[in-house]
């Protein structure tokens, strides 16, 4: 499978939203990735629904959420009636993961899992046959622009021989620090979509970035 970019919605300028989806909309990119951040599970505090309404009106393609929240599983609901397309939760929010996952499939959602750096990938073992997506966190969660983890190579690494072992469908998405850079070692690693918030919005040419970032091809 090729490869999928999914920018970052949080590194736009949100004055200027609708612009910054219809960028993405006729860009070469996949998905549009949108971090919802309580202040609690993480330092920062993002948007909520009406931004999410207002981001799933203009888009033409699938939302991809990110849900950096406690309890993720009070707002299942409101997030499938506000736009998300995929979910993800994280392992460290949730004490009843796998009932959370399965309702946020029962939603007609895609179930994802994110993974803080210090959670070692050998913790979904249980759960990785039955979601669509883990979101390998390459920084701590809260803000973008920050220095890409390289742990995270091994970890993608660990995550694709799991997901093999256990004849999963499961997509490694990575989140955090990605660049034109090390993007081919992150598809050589086994990553199959890149999260890009500055590397995409920071660019002197948004559209052309997603271009670039969406041609590389896995380094040797
Ligand atoms: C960080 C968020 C990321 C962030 C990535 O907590 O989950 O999605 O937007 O931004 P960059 O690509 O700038 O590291
Ligand atoms: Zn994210």
């Amino acid at each position: 499978m090729n490869h999928l970019i999914a920018p970052s919605i949080l590194s736009a300028d949100f004055g200027q939203l609708d612009a910054a989806v219809e960028l993405i909309n006729r860009s070469q990119a996949d998905w549009i990735h949108v971090d919802v951040m309580d202040g609690l599970f993480v330092p920062n505090i993002s948007f909520g629904f009406p931004v999410l309404k207002s981001i799933q009106r203009k888009a033409t393609k699938p939302l991809d959420v990110h849900l950096m929240i406690v309890q993720p599983e009070r707002y299942l609901e409101d997030f499938k009636k506000h736009g998300a397309d995929m979910l993800t939760i994280h392992y460290e929010a949730c004490t009843h993961l796998h009932r959370s996952i399965h309702a946020i499939k029962e939603l007609g959602m895609k179930a994802g899992v994110s993974l803080n750096p210090h959670t070692p990938v050998s913790l979904l073992e249980n759960v990785i046959g039955d979601i669509d997506l883990v979101l390998i966190m390459s920084v701590n969660p809260g803000y973008g622009g920050q220095s890409f983890i390289q742990n995270s190579y091994q970890k993608i690494r660990e995550c694709k021989e799991l997901i093999l072992r256990k004849s999963s469908k499961a997509l490694i998405e990575v989140d955090g620090g990605v660049s034109l850079e090390n993007t081919p070692r992150l598809l050589a690693a086994g990553a199959d979509v890149l999260v890009a918030g500055n590397t995409v919005f920071g660019s002197a040419d948004p559209e052309e970035t997603i271009r670039k970032l969406k041609s590389l091809s896995p380094a040797h």
